[in-house]
């Protein structure tokens, strides 16, 4: 009542003195910044992000497991693309319940300590169909991303609609959001008053965070001006998307503290509000193993320290989860999976990248210095280098990022880089015979002049992961490749040096305060402990890089920092009095080391007690166990399948009288059919999916073939029967049959009947309206006798803009026979179904399969699971929809590939009971025969994961009973 009463008095004041504000808090009082970083409540703050979509993840309480590992790989803040397609199957109709539940989703990032940077389109691009517009606008009148009336009309009702959501999630209101960008990569067709129009709507609903926004390069665009936002900041995808030839890397740019802070925009942080933190691959592509080599961990260690380098402290890596673009979520390009190379790959697990993020976000988080620089000069003695010297604006603190001159070289490079310290300037390393090595890619930061707890380090010749005070004594750990010569020196009076765990040739020389410790980076870690500054001790840990990937840093609520080096992943730590919680993912039985405060005597792991004993130099080591690798899962080779032919549409006593008549003879959309009437789906209400189109047509004498134009995306295929009979299955735009007399009917009507399997709209990049290219066909004729009319009918999925399946939304189904019938749904009667098996016999038109499957996961395992499409043929082209519980996991094309494996998450998954699968296939050529399909684990972990519950997936009983 009190603080109701308070915010209240607030908001009167606030009114009183003619402010606006959405927050209880301005968020931009709390949220400010320099031409050095963003702060947060006047602290600086190394942005470190990465994007996550919750609409490619449609398991909200996985939400929390994506989210805590961002946070165990210490980046601290998420971008995010709000999804207006996602959100609305017909104007005025909004949908933010169940999957679609952003608030739950703003709040799980909240709890984990995540920060939000809002990103609500109303364009988004993201590979996403229409590039993020509902179905609907594509028959609105006038061109999107301008100021056209109906395109202003549709995107305020939309940022109506999704502001409820964002405004009390900001950080003014005790939320996530610290940021808030107005458009995306809108660099192309400028019209600065929508710009300003997006702002002013922010604003009106309440949005009262800096704005931002993301320029497809260094352009300059809406950085200052009409338009003009708070924070500017660009995109850069360096290795651009060839997958398919992963170690071709181009050079790093080196211009951009000249071309930009220094220039264009000189008061506001440098941002790359997305950085390449993976890769598109479309339909026929290399697939994202290939995409994820592409960007590597060294990919990542060259180009992200580059940006460091560069001045850069708000940096967003695309993608940070990628995960799936079920049901119809992809543009017309791409396939199922979003993995995208990303870090956190698609099954949520931990790659080589993911962890190198991990060491780089630690550094960011702890060595503080670094959010605040200037370019500052450097040298190093060798041309095959290129070093660049940053300077913290309030300390002596420099750094020295060094990478090869050309980011593609594989070669070894040693040298020594000149260093700023307060023993005066030298070379480093300075033991003779040693050098600073790249062995290959690689790049490394070297610290100099840096104040940290109790200690003074001179400089360390490669990277740091984090340091740390402990009771009296600091620790500060440092890691390279293995064999690499590494140096550290700090201020010291004392030589007195001994050295612990792996062997690391240590040696050390002490020299007017300053002590110099020399090493070997070892397999695995050597623990030194020195006496540093006014006696203080030191325990320097320095891991060969195979060892520092496994050392976690998580920081427990109290803001204590505690080291663990072993688990596949650790997810939390909280230090009770004598006990250490931690939680965190096994793949095998491992041996941990764990650094933090003597206090500790106690440790549990996942709530399991680990019985744990002190080393001489005052670590504590246990063991934890592995998962349980014998997990039984259902072979669905032996299982019985039900089959069902399902092209009734083919013959021609099927009844369309329900069907929409297709008889518009004007369009408004830019791309005119050159037949009519028009057979545009979408003119008809129908966006999603497969479709189909059937025309009538009397016979006549001089008819002797049918011409058929299609329009739709890359990846689709149509089908034409003629009276039942099968004409041809095209992955082609155009085709001309030629039809004999006796195909025709004596008496009666001519059914041609057409199914297109479309993949998704275009997006509208361009801003030129593209997004509205149809799907359907531009002419459909008669050869020979231009005169006789076709009467036509349409079909998409089930109710058009007026879903019947609201839980799972506007993007789950498309106009298949089974899938308007419900066969997609757990619980369809298909008792009278015939019994087959996989590999089934060769099947012609669309053809549906179902089985059920029990899971039963053991207790605290994660083991993520997909289905496997065999092919059986590689001659036989098909298109196959895949439904788990009735959401669509899968689009299968075997002969473009290349998914085969398509994960399916836990939740939508059950994975302690029973599971539907029903399989939708539609044949392009005459005859086509669906192959085995199997389920295959991705990994198997003992975890301590957030449980998760399965997602609310109505049966077909219910969708009966709402008809
Ligand atoms: C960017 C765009 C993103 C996404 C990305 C490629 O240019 O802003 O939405 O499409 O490219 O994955």
């Amino acid at each position: 009542m009190v603080a109701k009463k308070l915010v209240a008095s607030i908001s009167l004041a606030l009114s009183l003195v003619g402010v606006v504000s959405g927050s209880t808090v301005d968020s931009s009082k709390i949220v400010t910044w320099d031409k050095y970083s963003l702060k947060i409540n006047g602290e600086r703050l190394f942005t470190f992000s990465g994007e996550f979509h919750y609409y490619r993840l449609p398991s909200p309480d996985l939400w929390a497991d994506i989210f805590e590992k961002f946070k165990a790989l210490n980046f601290n803040t998420a971008s995010i693309y709000f999804y207006w397609g996602y959100h609305s199957p017909k104007q005025g109709v909004y949908d933010f319940e169940g999957v679609r539940d952003i608030s739950k989703f703003l709040e799980t990032a909240k709890k984990y300590g995540i920060n939000i940077i809002s990103r609500a389109g109303p364009y988004i691009n993201a590979e996403v169909s229409e590039g993020g517009f509902p179905g609907w606008l594509t028959t609105i009148n006038g061109t999107a991303r301008t100021s056209n009336p109906s395109y202003d009309e549709a995107w305020k009702e939309w940022l109506t609609a999704v502001d409820k959501h964002l405004v009390p999630n900001q950080i003014g209101n005790g939320g996530p959001i610290i940021l808030n960008q107005l458009e995306n990569e809108y660099a192309v067709g400028l019209d600065p008053s929508y710009m300003v129009a997006l702002a002013d709507k922010y604003k009106k609903d309440g949005m009262d965070v800096p704005t931002t926004f993301n320029d497809p390069w260094t352009g300059g665009h809406w950085a200052t001006g009409e338009g003009a936002v708070d924070i500017y900041g660009w995109d850069s995808y360096p290795v651009l998307f060839d997958c398919s030839h992963p170690d071709v890397w181009p050079s790093n740019v080196s211009t951009y503290f000249r071309d930009f802070r220094d220039s264009t925009n000189p008061t506001e942080p440098m941002a790359l509000y997305e950085f390449q933190g993976g890769a598109i691959d479309g339909w026929g592509g290399a697939g994202f193993e290939k995409c994820r080599e592409l960007t590597n961990e060294r990919f990542a260690k060259i180009f992200y320290k580059n940006n460091y380098a560069q001045g850069a402290t708000i940096q967003s890596l695309y993608m940070g989860y990628g995960g799936t673009s079920w049901g119809e979520i992809p543009t017309t390009a791409v396939y199922t999976s979003y993995d995208y190379g990303s870090p956190i790959t698609e099954a949520g697990l931990m790659t080589p990248k993911a962890y190198e993020i991990k060491l780089q976000g630690a550094f960011l988080r702890d060595v503080k210095p670094f959010v605040s620089t200037t370019n500052t000069t450097a040298e190093v003695d060798n041309d095959a280098i290129r070093v660049d010297g940053i300077k913290d604006i309030s300390s002596d603190t420099t750094f020295y990022i060094v990478q090869h001159a050309f980011s593609n070289t594989t070669n070894v490079d040693k040298f020594h880089v000149t260093v700023d310290t307060n023993d005066g300037k030298f070379a480093v390393p300075r033991k003779s015979g040693t050098a600073i090595t790249l062995n290959g890619r690689d790049a490394k930061i070297i610290t100099a002049s840096y104040d940290f707890g109790s200690q003074h380090l001179l400089y360390a010749t490669s990277d740091i992961f984090t340091h740390t005070q402990q009771d009296a004594r600091d620790v500060l750990l440092v890691y390279a490749y293995e064999g690499e010569d590494g140096e550290v020196a700090i201020t010291s009076s004392a030589n007195k040096v001994q050295a612990y765990g792996t062997s690391a040739g240590v040696s050390s020389t002490l020299n007017k305060n300053v002590l110099q410790i020399n090493y070997k980076y070892p397999h695995g870690s050597a623990f030194i402990s020195a006496t540093g500054k006014n006696g203080k001790e030191l325990l320097l840990i320095v891991s060969g890089y195979d060892t520092a990937v496994k050392w976690w840093a998580p920081q427990t609520s109290k803001g204590e920092t505690v080291l663990i080096s072993g688990p596949y992943l650790v997810r939390s730590a909280e230090i009770n009095g004598k006990r250490l919680a931690l939680t965190g993912d096994t793949d095998a039985t491992t041996n941990l080391e764990i650094v933090v405060s003597s206090a500790v005597k106690q440790v549990t792991w996942n709530g399991v007690n680990v019985s744990v004993k002190s080393t001489k130099y005052g670590t504590l080591t246990g063991k934890v166990s592995g998962p349980n690798k014998n997990i039984k899962l259902p072979d669905l080779t032996k299982s019985t399948w039900k089959y069902s032919p399902a092209s009734p549409e083919t013959t021609n006593d099927f009844d369309d009288s329900k069907w929409v008549a297709a008889d518009h003879k004007t369009t408004t959309n830019p791309f005119p059919p050159t037949s009519l009437p028009v057979l545009y789906s979408d003119d008809y209400g129908y966006h999603t999916g497969s479709l189909w189109f059937r025309g009538k047509f009397k016979s006549s004498s001089d008819i002797s073939g049918i011409k058929v134009n299609a329009t739709m995306g890359y990846g689709s295929a149509w089908v034409a029967w003629l009276n039942g009979k099968y004409l041809g299955g095209e992955t082609d735009i155009v085709k001309d049959f030629s039809i004999k007399q006796s195909d025709l009917e004596k008496s009666g009507d001519n059914v041609l009947s057409l199914l297109m399997w479309t993949t998704g709209h275009e997006e509208d990049w361009n801003v030129n309206d593209q997004y509205k290219t149809p799907r359907g066909f531009t002419e459909v004729s008669l050869t020979g006798s231009k005169k006789t009319p076709i009467s036509w009918k349409v079909q998409g999925n089930l109710g058009g803009e007026n879903i019947v399946d609201t839980v799972r939304g506007a993007l789950n189904e498309g106009g298949l026979y089974g899938e308007r019938m419900g066969w997609h749904l757990p619980g369809y009667p298909d008792q009278n179904w015939k019994k087959v098996s996989l590999p089934d016999t060769k099947r012609s038109g669309v053809s549906w399969y179902r089985t059920t499957f029990d899971l039963n996961i053991p207790k605290n395992h994660d083991v993520p699971l997909g289905i496997r499409f065999k092919e059986s043929s590689s001659t036989e082209r098909l298109r196959a929809l895949l439904f788990i519980n009735g959401w669509q996991f899968g689009k299968f094309a075997n002969d473009l590939g290349p998914q085969t494996l398509f994960y399916v998450p836990e939740g939508i998954l059950n994975h302690h009971g029973e599971n539907t699968i029903a399989i939708g296939v539609v044949a392009v050529d005459e005859e086509v025969t669906l192959g085995e399909v199997t389920i295959e684990p991705y990994a198997k972990l003992l975890s301590g994961k957030p449980t998760v519950g399965v997602v609310n997936s109505p049966t077909y009983a219910s969708r009966k009973s709402s008809h």
